[in-house]
């Protein structure tokens, strides 16, 4: 293999990094005295530095001030949550009243359900991928099962062809197609968290619309990874979590697009006190008077510790500017499928890359399948000191992401996976 060409292009991609200063903005794992190789950044990001300094913004109001912190801590409690709208719509491409950073991931899809999926006798089945991630597939079947359905008849799933990998999008586009006016809602991973595969989910909106579908999706691999424009795109919901891409720690907290469409509609929904219009939410009166936004969907009083990292990680992602990070992530993972590449020559037939390589089908991740001895090979790296990420039944999934790791961290990761497959 050429190793000295992927390390010298490593080496020049790294120097001309306007973004390399960002990693020392992280605090990167140590194992048995040795600083690790991280590619899980695709399951929890690292812990940026400035979080202890938010936190502890948040303990020295509460400290100092009790219960009034809800109004004079430096952000006032009372309206925490506000603060994250307008660093997080650059991420989404949406508008800020479309955006509201609350509970957990799980929670949110079965809120936004309630109001998405409103199945009638002859419109109600779920289009989702084969393989979305357990907890999704757990929450549409409940949710089905819910309206007194059966999964088996209401959710469709859509698997890759016989002797491939990833789902082909004229495939996805022609099963909504085929369901038609049986399908009442479209709920697919942004970016698959099995095969690394980014949805195009502008024409899968437009499509599912075309049918009289909502649309709908899970963010939890997208958000922070790709671009996104659901405002444009007419997505009528989304949601994700904050502890991947977003670094704002484990559990830290969810959000969710609404389409500003939907604001003033009549949908049902789920609602508690903080979905109240702000101006009397305090008079506790009956009869609930939704706010005329996103925020309507809350249902309780801020989460702010956990919002305090958040904010933390989010404040690092305006800094670097998310257009600098896609161009950085492209750059990255074009050197990742050159290393891949080059490996595969030398060890042909010992594993497949699941994740297209084209830019515009994929994010940070690589997912590596293993027919066989893919676990010896993730436990060598790990002993190694490189932390990937396995998933049954054989795949390695790797993710270096463009805040916090350098091109040379891919160079190394061949070259560690390269001496795996010798041995
Ligand atoms: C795609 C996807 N959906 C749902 C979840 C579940 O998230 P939570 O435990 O925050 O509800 C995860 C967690 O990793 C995920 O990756």
């Amino acid at each position: 293999m050429n190793l000295e060409t992927l390390i010298e292009q490593a080496r020049q991609l790294d120097e001309l990094d306007p973004l390399a200063g960002f990693r020392e903005e992280f605090h990167r794992p140590v194992l048995q005295g040795k600083e690790v190789l991280y590619f899980t950044g695709n399951s929890l990001g690292l812990m940026p530095r400035n979080v202890p300094e938010y936190l502890r913004q948040v303990t020295d109001d509460w400290a100092r001030l009790g219960v009034e912190g809800h109004f004079y801590a430096k952000h006032p409690w009372l309206a925490y949550h506000e603060l994250f709208p307008s660093l997080l719509t650059p991420l989404l491409g949406s508008l800020e009243s479309e955006t509201v950073v609350m509970n957990q991931l799980t929670v949110n899809l079965h809120l936004l359900m309630v109001s998405f999926y409103r199945p009638t006798g002859t419109r109600f089945k779920i289009l989702c991928e084969g393989r979305a991630f357990s907890s999704d597939q757990y929450a549409m079947e409940s949710q089905v099962r819910f309206h007194g359905l059966d999964p088996d008849l209401a959710i469709v799933e859509v698997f890759p062809r016989e002797g491939e990998y990833v789902i082909r999008q004229e495939d996805l586009l022609n099963k909504i197609q085929e369901e038609g006016d049986a399908l009442a809602l479209v709920l697919l991973g942004g970016v698959n968290y099995y095969t690394g595969q980014l949805f195009d989910m502008r024409e899968i909106t437009r499509v599912g619309h075309e049918v009289g579908a909502v649309v709908g999706f899970d963010l939890a691999h997208a958000i922070g990874n790709v671009p996104l424009q659901l405002h444009d795109w007419q997505v009528d919901f989304a949601t994700w979590c904050s502890y991947k891409y977003l670094n704002s720690g484990p559990g830290g907290v969810s959000g969710v697009f609404i389409h500003e469409t939907h604001h003033q509609s009549d949908l049902p929904r789920f609602n508690g006190w903080w979905g109240y219009r702000k101006e009397d939410r305090f008079q506790m009166a009956k009869g609930f008077i939704p706010i005329e936004s996103a925020e309507a969907w809350q249902l309780s009083n801020a989460p702010v510790l956990s919002m305090a990292a958040h904010h933390a990680a989010l404040d690092v992602f305006q800094r670097a500017g998310i257009d600098r990070l896609h161009a950085k992530r492209e750059q990255m993972a074009s050197l990742m499928i050159y290393g891949l590449e080059e490996l595969s020559r030398l060890h042909p037939e010992r594993f497949v890359v699941l994740t297209p390589h084209a830019m515009h089908e994929r994010g940070c991740q690589t997912s590596i399948f293993f027919e066989t001895g893919g676990r010896i090979i993730f436990n060598e790296l790990e002993h190694a000191g490189v932390i990937t990420d396995w998933r049954d039944p054989g795949v390695i999934r790797v993710a270096p992401v463009p805040l916090y790791n350098r091109f040379q961290d891919i160079a190394d990761l061949i070259i560690h996976l390269d001496r795996a497959l010798k041995n």
